[in-house]
């Protein structure tokens, strides 16, 4: 597990709305310093206005960047990162931001498939866009609520052979992606986007090669939902128990409590925080955990326990 690298100050330089609920942030360094090269895929994770740590895909040429493009989307149960930031980032705001990592690097292969879903479209669009620059072939499915709430719809639909589906947030209308993994194919497949998405092409590539389909989900996974009540959680070494409330993760009491944890997405995708389950039933909301690990495993940043209390080792 890593140590967040250092950080580094930028600004807000300038900032476009895509659609009613995403803005495009462009940052610059505050001192015009040099950037860190990333590649597609990549995210940097910024400390927004309200102090949350949050992640975000970088949307543009990451070969020698002086600057970071990313897009956010309002999220309606955002605690303070996303609404902080289309609130209060605004041009000439300072952000501290840690410099790119990326988890979801495009591997090399003779063709890709590219999915996204909602925002998640950010890692993807940086993919297809490389992949366009270096003639590669790829097709991409994007599926969107509508037309209106889709960022960078134009540059998607341009991609030859590309695919922009919205099912007008009915499940009726979700896009059947099974043509696509009947036949295991020798593509590279890349998926970002909100957890019914991933959820689908997980089923419907389950007969895929292993290591053939990628996911990373930067959509706020439901980390506190409206039903969410107390429970407890003791730290087995130090047998510290620590009260959860209804309104924040084990994660984030955890360290609100001052016990050493670590953590990256804080979404349920990265695995960063695993941590060992030793009692208790766990309500497991990430997308990382394999059934066989879930009576001894549990991902702290999204999932509670499904009753009573429970006992952890960090
Ligand atoms: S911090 Fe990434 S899965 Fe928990």
């Amino acid at each position: 597990m890593e140590v967040p690298e250092q950080r580094m100050s930028m600004k807000v330089i300038a900032r476009k709305d895509l659609t009613p609920e995403i803005c495009e942030f462009t940052l610059a360094p505050q001192n015009d310093g040099e950037l860190p090269a990333f590649t597609p895929g990549a995210h940097i994770t910024i400390e927004t206005p309200s102090g949350a740590m949050r992640r975000y895909s970088l949307l543009n040429d990451g070969g020698a960047p002086a600057e970071y493009v990313i897009a956010i989307k309002r999220e309606t149960n955002s605690r303070g990162g996303s609404s902080s930031m289309h609130d209060d980032a605004t041009v000439g705001t300072e952000l501290q931001v840690e410099p790119p990592e990326n988890e979801f690097e495009l591997v090399g292969a003779s063709k890709y498939l590219l999915i996204a879903g909602g925002i998640g479209v950010t890692p993807i669009l940086s993919m297809a866009r490389k992949l366009t620059a270096e003639g590669k072939p790829f097709k991409l499915v994007y599926c969107t609520r509508s037309a209106a709430e889709t960022a960078y719809l134009e540059e998607c639909k341009a991609f030859p052979g590309a695919i922009v589906h919205h099912d007008e947030g009915s499940l009726d209308r979700f896009y059947d992606f099974w043509d696509h993994f009947e036949e295991p194919g020798t593509e590279h497949v890349y998926c970002c986007g909100p957890a019914p998405l991933m959820e689908e092409i997980k089923a419907v590539s389950g007969h895929w090669p292993e290591g053939r389909v990628h996911f990373e989900d930067f959509n706020a996974v439901a980390v506190v939902r409206e039903d969410d009540v107390p429970f407890k959680v003791t730290v087995s070494g130090s047998g510290h128990t620590i009260e959860v409330p209804a309104d924040r993760s084990i994660l984030e009491a955890l360290r609100d409590a001052g016990e050493p944890t670590v953590s990256s997405c804080e979404s349920g995708t990265c695995g960063t925080c695993k941590c060992r389950l030793v009692e208790g039933e766990a309500d497991h909301r990430d997308l990382v955990l394999m059934d066989e690990e879930k009576n001894d495993y549990i991902m702290i940043c999204v999932s509670r326990a499904k009753t009573g209390d429970l006992v952890i080792d960090l």
